[in-house]
């Protein structure tokens, strides 16, 4: 691996790590709160690629597991995996995964529509799923019940794929700079 990709991983890291600074909001209703830190997971996808990303929010969730306080509010340790937002953290991983097999299209598409689902389908959707069924696992909530909970996340989570798409472009397109 290049100096290049290292840095380019340790700073989408650091960009996930600063988002987890933003306070969550919580929900009264479920134990998981509205973060900003899956923006920075969908970012690191799209701009890293499938591998690299992977490998970024891998190395995210090892250091958060070792217990650094990384997660929004300062969460962090293992114990983390066996509560009510394990199922997010592995979509986490999964999504910036299948984000990042979506790159080449992503770049070569001008079709906004296009751009939106390769980002929102794992990002968004993949996630909130593998996030309802790890939440009614962990509390004994039905997983329909779960699902529609999850709602709340769509309004907020779409915003945030459209913040993914405008600052992926203008990324993207220093990257290639730079590389020319
Ligand atoms: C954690 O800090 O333990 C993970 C929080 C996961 C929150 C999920 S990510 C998808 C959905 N959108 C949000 O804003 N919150 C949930």
């Amino acid at each position: 691996m290049k100096t290049k990709d290292i840095s380019m991983i340790a700073m989408m890291i650091a960009i996930i790590i600063v988002l987890g600074m933003i306070p969550p909001i919580p929900l009264g209703f479920i134990p998981v709160p509205i973060v900003l830190q899956n923006l920075g997971v969908m970012l690191a996808g799209i701009v890293l690629g499938a591998k690299k990303g992977g490998l970024a929010i891998a190395l995210f969730l090892t250091l958060v597991a070792m217990g650094m306080p990384f997660l929004t509010g300062g969460s962090g340790g293992f114990s983390v995996f066996l509560g009510p937002t394990v199922g997010y953290l592995i979509g986490w991983f999964v999504s910036a995964i299948l984000i990042g097999l979506g790159r080449s299209k992503f770049m070569e598409t001008k079709n906004w529509g296009i751009k939106f689902l390769i980002v929102a389908i794992p990002g968004v959707l993949l996630v909130d799923l593998l996030g309802s069924i790890g939440l009614s696992i962990v509390t004994g909530m039905s997983l329909s019940a779960s699902i529609v909970s999850n709602l709340v996340f769509i309004p907020g989570d779409t915003l945030k794929v459209i913040l993914v798409i405008i600052i992926a472009e203008r990324l993207l397109k220093i990257m290639n700079r730079t590389e020319r």
